[in-house]
């Protein structure tokens, strides 16, 4: 009895948690779509306007995309001039990596 009660607690505190998600993920999603979209391909499906850059959807294949988090403070650097430096605030982070994994599947 007592172990059912423990995971009723645990499955309460994951809906909550889902519900939180989808507007982080939204804004992380509005942030891609004005400052990423321009090269990269950032929703389910289509292929990015600038062919080099990745699919925001297979960045999960290459990395876990919290890795991410990390050089988004930083300010992303890559080898490709033709990617610009971005630096974005913890709630900027979160919310982006929060639309990242939603489009893991
Ligand atoms: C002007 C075009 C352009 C814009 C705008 C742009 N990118 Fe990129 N991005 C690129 C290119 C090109 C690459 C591939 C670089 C390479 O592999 O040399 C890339 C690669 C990346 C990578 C993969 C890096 C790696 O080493 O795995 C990430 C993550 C990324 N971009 C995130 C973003 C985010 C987040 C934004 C918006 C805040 C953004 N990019 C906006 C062009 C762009």
């Amino acid at each position: 009895m007592r172990k059912r009660l423990a995971i009723l607690a645990c499955f309460s505190l994951m809906t909550i948690e889902a519900r939180a998600e989808p507007s982080r993920a939204a804004n992380g999603q509005n942030f891609a779509q004005a400052n990423c979209a321009s090269c990269h391909a950032i929703g389910p499906v289509g292929d990015s306007p600038l062919g080099k850059a990745p699919p925001f959807r297979t960045l999960h294949l290459r990395y876990p995309v919290e890795d991410l988090a990390e050089s988004l403070a930083e300010g992303i650097t890559t080898a490709h001039a033709a990617m610009p430096q971005f630096k974005l605030d913890v709630a900027q982070i979160e919310d982006f990596i929060a639309y990242l994994k939603s489009l893991e599947r």
